[in-house]
Formats: structure tokens, C-alpha cells, sequence
């Protein structure tokens, strides 16, 4: 079996390399040439634990290759299916932003010879699939010849960290289809991946692609929803923690995404709540809840920096603060929409001096924050003179840290715990003044 996945970020270098991991045939497109120069040298352009390997293996045995010509690539090449992973932007309103998915349909348009499903990878809002469709069919009226095929919706729902145990064994896979052709292709295609016992779901197409929406403003719904019982249960003398555990053992509510910190951040939560809440605007509907849930997000990026203005008497300009962890959470260097990058603005904004470490999102940081930060070779080269140390992103090596270590480094022995990972009484015991997020000080 053969296929083309056009787009090689986040999704489509996982897709790709995943599929052929399986013994599919994959061709894997790009317009950027310098990435494509790279992934043919085995060079990724993301940090994922696992991914470099298994592109390095799959390429090597000519079962992923690497291009960046779309046209020979789909012109007789056999694929049974092309995959579009191409980026979705927000635009300027948050609605997402086509231009590229709408581009590749009309390239495949102008250049596929025989049938092949052309399947929506990207997360696209409720009636791009069929925008693909008429695309094609536009570009093939052109061509005046008559080619049939199909479109398919397949979201997709990995993680950033663990998107290969996520992609190599899903907790579903969600298909969206018209016929019972593109059914066939999807089904075997995806038949590697169903060891685990989960499900493929077939469905419409335009559920599929609100599924996808819906899922991901859930988890959303669920992360915003424990901030604001966070906030809470501080001002009532409440513990958190106490309640997280003592919701979460309902199976109806469950015991995942119930983790109040800093605010969620990431290429995906809020992209997408954004771009919902426009479908529904554009199509007459307010979505009431998922508004809550941005604007109590966008708070909780605020909240670690109040804390540290309240514990300073919003005395800080001179300052040192510690920052452990910048990407937006672990496992990854990616620092999109990262509360740290909230913090480290309003904190440089009152005169404070930062000193970060991450470990891997340094070279990401420096990217985006140039000098106006210091960094630290590692976390405790951080910590020397600090005023405070804010731990930002929950990092394993940050778990247990060596306290004495800690305390002998910083000027002031204060740590503020976006991510509630250290226990507030060892804390207080170790002689810390500790700020965690809805916890009891
Ligand atoms: C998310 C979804 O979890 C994936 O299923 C989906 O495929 C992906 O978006 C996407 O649409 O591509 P991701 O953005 O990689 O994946 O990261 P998550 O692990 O979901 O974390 C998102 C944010 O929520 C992080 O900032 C994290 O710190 C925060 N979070 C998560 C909490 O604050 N509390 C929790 O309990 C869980």
C-alpha cells in the first residue's frame, strides 16, 4: 500500500513515519526545502521523544521518503490516499485560516491520475472537506479529464510528547466518509493500528470534523473549569489537590485533565476553542461556555505573576526570578502560547531580571526571548542569587529537586509552583515560603 501525507510539521512527519513504521509506503511533501534537505539527512525539524529514530529507521529501509515535488509525487504514483497536514493559522478574527489546506487540494487536483481518497488531516472547521472536494473537482474540470475520488475527514487527537505511543495506539480513530470506497481504503489502511482493541469509528463527514473540535474543547472546558475551582478553594481555605482527588474518583467525571496550573497553552487548545467559537459566531450561535473557558484561561496565565507581586509588595524591579521550564508543557520544546511567555513579559516589564532553564526548549527560548532573559546551564546554575524560583513547566527532572542544594543557591528561599508538583507542608518545613495554585500556604 502506497501513500503521499503533504505537510511535514507536528502531524504529518508523525502520520508519515507512523504509517510506514507499518509497512506502508510513504512519500512524505513539503514546500520548505531546507526541512525536506534535513529529513532526508535524518535531520527533524521538532523535538519528539522517539520520532528522530523512527524516521532515521523507516527512511533507511525506502519506506519513507522525502520530497519536495508534489506534482511527481502524486503523478502516477499509486497512493491509495493523500493526506493533507498542512498548517491551519488562526487568522486575525481566530477563525482558522484555509489558504494552505485549499492550496494542496488544488495541486492534487492538478495533478492526480488515478483515484485516491484525499483525506483531512489538518484540523479544518465543519465544511473544509467539502471546500477540498469542489477544489479538485475544479481543477480536474480544467484539466478536462474525469478522475474519481473521494474525501475523508480523519482528525487526529495526539499529543505533543507522546504522539507515537498516541498514533500507534489510539484511543480511536475517528474517520469521516461518503462512500463506501474511501470506507474500504481508510479501513485497511488503518488495520495495523487496531491491535489494541479500540475503535475505528466511521461517521459523516462534517461529525468528523467537529469531533475533533469537540474533543479538544472539552479538555479545554475541563482544564479552565479546575483553575477557577482552584481560585476558589484558596479563597475559602480549600485544598485543591484534596479535590481534584476527590472528584476524580467518579468514573463519570474521571481523573485526566483535572490538573489546575498556569493555563493551558500549545499550538491546538487555543487555536482551536478560538476557531469554534467563530464557526458558531459566523453560523448565529454563541458558544457561551467555551468564551468562559478562554477568558479564565487567559487570567490564569496572570495568576503566578499576582502571586509573586503579592508576595514582593509588587516590589521586584532589581529582582532575580528563577524560572524552571519554558515550553508550554513537557516533553517538548515547543513554547507556543506558553504561559511562561506571559510571566517572563509582565515580570521583565517591572524591571525583574529572569534566569530560565528548560531541558529542551532552550535553543526555542532564545529564539523568541533573545537576551532579554538570562539562561542557565542547567537548573540549578539558575537558581544562584534568585529572589524566588517559579517552577513554570512540570519537567520530571524538576520533581526532586536537591532542596538543600536549592536553598544554599538562592538568595531567598521562595518558590512559587505553577504546576503544584512539590507538597506544601515538606515545602514549609524545608523553611520555604511556598505559593502553589489552590493549594493551603
Ligand atoms: C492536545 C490534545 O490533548 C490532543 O488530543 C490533540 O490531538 C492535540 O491537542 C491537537 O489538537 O493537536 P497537546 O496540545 O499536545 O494536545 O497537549 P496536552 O497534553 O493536551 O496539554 C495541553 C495544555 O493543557 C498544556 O498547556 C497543559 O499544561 C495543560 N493541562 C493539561 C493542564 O493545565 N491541566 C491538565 O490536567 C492537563
Amino acid at each position: 500500500m502506497r501513500i503521499a501525507v503533504v505537510g511535514t510539521g507536528y502531524v504529518g512527519l508523525v502520520t508519515g513515519t507512523c504509517f510506514a513504521e507499518v509497512g506502508i509506503d510513504v512519500t512524505c511533501i513539503d514546500i520548505d526545502i531546507k526541512k525536506i534537505e534535513n529529513l532526508k539527512k535524518g535531520v527533524l525539524p521538532i523535538y519528539e521523544p522517539g520520532l528522530e529514530e523512527m524516521v532515521q529507521r523507516n527512511a533507511q529501509k525506502e519506506r519513507l521518503t522525502f520530497s519536495n515535488d508534489l506534482a511527481s509525487s502524486i503523478q502516477g504514483c499509486g497512493c491509495e490516499a493523500a493526506f493533507i497536514a498542512v498548517g491551519t493559522p488562526p487568522g486575525e478574527d481566530g477563525s482558522a485560516d484555509l489558504k494552505h489546506v485549499l492550496a494542496v487540494a488544488r495541486a492534487i487536483g492538478q495533478h492526480m491520475t488515478d483515484y485516491m481518497v484525499v483525506v483531512t488531516k489538518s484540523t479544518v472547521p465543519v465544511g473544509t472537506a467539502q471546500k477540498v472536494r469542489t477544489a479538485i473537482e475544479e481543477e480536474l474540470a480544467a484539466r478536462g479529464v474525469d478522475i474519481p475520488f473521494d474525501v475523508a475527514s480523519n482528525p487526529e487527537f495526539l499529543k505533543e510528547g507522546a504522539a507515537i505511543e498516541d498514533f500507534l495506539k489510539p484511543d480511536r480513530i475517528v474517520v469521516g466518509v461518503a462512500s463506501e470506497r474511501a470506507e474500504k481504503v481508510m479501513r485497511k489502511l488503518y488495520k495495523p493500528f487496531l491491535m489494541s482493541g479500540h475503535p475505528l469509528i466511521f461517521m459523516d463527514i462534517p461529525s468528523a470534523e467537529m469531533t475533533k473540535y469537540a474533543a479538544n474543547a472539552m479538555l479545554a472546558t475541563k482544564i479552565s473549569f479546575m483553575n477557577d475551582i482552584a481560585n476558589l478553594c484558596e479563597i475559602m481555605g480549600a485544598d485543591v489537590n484534596m479535590v481534584r482527588k476527590g472528584i476524580g474518583s467518579d468514573a463519570r467525571i474521571g481523573n485526566k485533565f483535572i490538573y489546575p496550573g498556569i493555563g493551558y497553552g500549545g499550538s491546538c487548545f487555543p487555536k482551536d476553542v478560538k476557531a469554534l467559537i467563530k464557526t458558531a459566531e459566523e453560523n448565529g450561535y454563541q458558544m457561551q461556555v467555551l468564551k468562559s473557558v478562554e477568558s479564565v484561561n487567559e487570567k490564569q496565565k496572570e495568576v503566578l505573576f499576582n502571586k509573586i507581586m503579592a508576595h514582593f509588595s509588587g516590589d521586584v524591579a532589581g529582582r532575580t526570578f528563577a524560572l524552571w521550564g519554558l515550553s508550554f508543557k513537557p516533553k517538548t520544546d515547543d513554547m507556543r502560547e506558553a504561559p511562561s511567555l506571559v510571566i517572563i513579559e509582565k515580570l521583565l516589564a517591572q524591571g525583574a531580571k529572569v534566569r530560565a532553564y528548560d531541558p529542551v526548549a532552550m535553543k526555542e527560548a532564545e529564539h523568541t526571548l533573545g537576551d532579554t532573559i538570562e539562561y542557565g546551564k542547567d537548573e540549578y546554575e539558575a537558581l544562584i542569587d534568585a529572589d524566588a524560583l517559579l517552577l513554570v513547566t512540570e519537567w520530571p527532572e524538576f520533581r526532586s529537586p536537591n532542596f538543600t542544594v536549592v536553598s544554599k543557591l538562592m538568595k531567598e528561599k521562595v518558590v512559587f509552583d505553577g504546576r503544584n508538583i512539590y507538597d506544601a507542608a515538606e515545602m514549609a518545613e524545608k523553611g520555604f515560603a511556598y505559593y502553589g495554585i489552590g493549594v493551603k500556604q
